[in-house]
């Protein structure tokens, strides 16, 4: 048996049902461990943290310690392309993202493909490293944002509760828009193959905010750039499962696990069980779905929803995670909860 054919997430991203599903989480390096507290106050800002390979790397190794996650991810952001590409990106303590906008096609000079990879290398010396110092059971995932969601940050500045510019220009000027989305796409192959040379052996796709559009145009902005990314990956690393997360895409679940070519789909919360094993898991490995604020109350309740997760999924194959980011309250009690439950 290659080694390979032994980590639980690879026999399950391959089909597998296994009696107890492995386990990560999403966002599980962060500030909700002291450890990393420490580290990210030693390193200066976040984007240090992310392009100081050796920090970054223990960063990621950190919850594994504590817990023994079945799968590490690369810590890094997604927003790590647009800073690739030459937009300015800055985060602010407690205030999010901050990134000059780009607002309408004639903007689009100030970005590019050309030293992509030079200003983002510290991220694959990174993997190299993580990959190099992993247990043998636990399998690497390197991950990058879909472009639907790295533009709405790349438009908007940061975050945003409306996305007005961002489909302002999506939906005004579709062929500009089309432009940036056409340089996402690129950017983002060209770095999750270099993720998978340097040794990540899953890769994951971050559509955070893939449930704002409307039905065109998310099979436009979502769907269409997604398959081409999985597309041109697969052609390159055929063996590598790609997960897709296109949270809050509700109803449209359906059509991204059709048609997108992923190999397995991570479920936000809202997403019901038995509508997801019926529609989705019948088609593909799925990834979820516990409410990240479960591990903020803790207690008897939050027993009981991994248990009606892990039951809910149990005939098909599935990997156990929140159905979003693990949030900066979470008391680390509550994980080794979860940790225990799940190994039980
Ligand atoms: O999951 C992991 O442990 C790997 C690391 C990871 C981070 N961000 C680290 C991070 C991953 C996979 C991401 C993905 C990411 N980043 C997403 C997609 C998933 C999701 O949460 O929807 C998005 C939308 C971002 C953009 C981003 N990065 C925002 C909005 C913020 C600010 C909000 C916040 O939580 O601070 C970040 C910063 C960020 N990315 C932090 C971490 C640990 C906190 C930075 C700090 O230490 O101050």
């Amino acid at each position: 048996m290659s080694s390979s054919e032994t980590k639980p997430m690879l026999r399950v991203l391959r089909g597998e049902t296994l009696a107890r599903p492995p386990f990560w989480l999403m966002r599980q390096a962060g500030r909700y461990l002291p450890e990393y507290r420490e580290l990210r106050a030693e390193a200066g800002g976040f984007l240090d943290l992310c392009f100081n390979p050796k920090l970054a790397c223990e960063v990621t190794l950190q919850p594994l310690r504590r817990y023994g996650m079945d799968a590490a991810i690369l810590f890094s952001d997604i927003l790590i392309v647009p800073y690739g590409l030459g937009q300015k990106v800055a985060f602010q303590q407690g205030e999010g993202p901050v990134l000059e906008p780009i607002r309408a096609t004639e903007e689009l000079g100030r970005i590019s493909l050309e030293g992509f990879h030079k200003r983002v290398e510290a991220v694959y010396e990174t993997v190299e490293r993580i990959q190099a110092s992993l247990p043998p059971e636990t399998a690497l995932i390197g991950f990058a944002g879909s472009p639907w969601t790295v533009a709405t940050y790349m438009v908007e500045g940061g975050g945003s509760k409306e996305y007005v510019a961002v489909k302002k220009w999506a939906y005004g000027d579709p062929e500009g828009f089309q432009k940036l989305i056409d340089l996402l796409v690129d950017s983002t192959i060209e770095y999750l193959d270099r993720q998978v040379l340097a040794g990540a052996e899953i890769l994951q796709l971050f559509d955070s905010w893939a449930g704002v559009l409307p039905e065109p145009a998310f099979r436009r902005w979502v769907i269409a750039p997604t398959q081409r990314i999985v597309a041109a990956l697969k052609q390159k690393h055929p063996t590598v499962p790609i997960i897709g997360f296109p949270k809050g895409a509700g109803a449209l679940y359906r059509a991204y696990v059709g048609e997108a070519g992923i190999d397995a789909v991570s479920l936000d919360t809202a997403m019901p069980i038995d509508w997801a094993v019926e529609h989705l898991q019948s088609k593909m490995p799925v990834q979820g779905n516990l409410d990240p604020i479960f591990l903020v109350a803790g207690g008897a309740m939050l027993e009981a929803e991994i248990d009606r997760i892990c039951d809910g999924f149990s005939g098909g194959p599935h990997i156990f995670n929140l159905g979003h980011g693990v949030t900066q309250t979470t008391p680390p009690e509550n994980v080794d909860i979860l940790a225990r439950r799940l190994r039980a």
